[in-house]
């Protein structure tokens, strides 16, 4: 297992290699500004980049979750246009990266920038996800606490818990609040249990 400071050192050069090889900032730049019927809210939620996912593949090094051949499948719950799942589906570690967003928009731009899963659901229900699958499951930006009415968020949990395999892996990745703290109870209640915590500064 890598230490917590190499695991972000080396997430941030991983992200900033892959983001200069995409140029994934300009092609977000462009898809704004080409797309006349794009709306405020769509336009703020398609600034997702690499860099935004720095502490989730911190944590995926330091779990040592991506050794190459160990064949992980990954969920992305409100991907977006699903950028980091484009970056971990070339990883050697990774045979499945799913992006799963509500906007059929982003993730057909994100198809279109060569995106190879995607499904259109609900993160609430995932009901179109069976049980037991995956062995890690992301939320980025998506469990804050009202943005969803509370019993969404517990339902969320639930689902998650459901779809993670045994012993999976629930990434909880946000901004200027504990999410460990604000759904303590609602995490205990789906059975999760907190195992590692990065903290740090990245952009959002
Ligand atoms: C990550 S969230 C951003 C939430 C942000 N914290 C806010 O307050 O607006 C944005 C992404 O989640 C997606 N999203 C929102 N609600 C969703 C849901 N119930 N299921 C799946 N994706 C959802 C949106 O389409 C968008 O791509």
């Amino acid at each position: 297992m890598a230490d917590g400071a190499g695991s972000l050192e080396r997430a941030r050069a991983l992200l900033a290699a892959f983001a200069e090889r995409d140029g994934s900032a300009g092609r977000v730049v462009a898809a704004v500004a080409s797309d006349r019927g794009l709306g405020y809210r769509d336009a703020v939620d398609l600034q997702k980049f690499p860099e935004t996912y720095l502490p989730a593949l911190a944590l995926l090094l330091d779990l040592d979750l991506l050794r190459p051949g160990a064949g992980r499948r990954v969920l992305h719950l409100g991907a977006n246009h699903g950028v980091f799942c484009r970056f971990l589906q070339d990883d050697p570690g990774v045979s499945l990266a799913l992006a799963l967003d509500l906007s059929r928009r982003a993730l057909r731009l994100g198809c279109s920038w060569g995106l190879r899963a995607a499904v259109q659901a609900d993160a609430v229900a995932m009901a179109a996800c069976r049980s037991g699958w995956a062995d890690v499951v992301l939320a980025e930006s998506l469990l804050v606490p009202g943005y969803w009415p509370a019993a969404d968020l517990a339902r969320c949990l639930d689902a998650c818990a459901r779809v993670l395999r045994p012993g999976g892996i629930l990434i909880i990745q946000e901004w200027g609040f504990d999410p460990a703290r604000v759904f303590a109870p609602e995490l205990t209640d789906a059975g999760l249990r907190e195992v590692r915590r990065v903290t740090t500064a990245a952009l959002t």
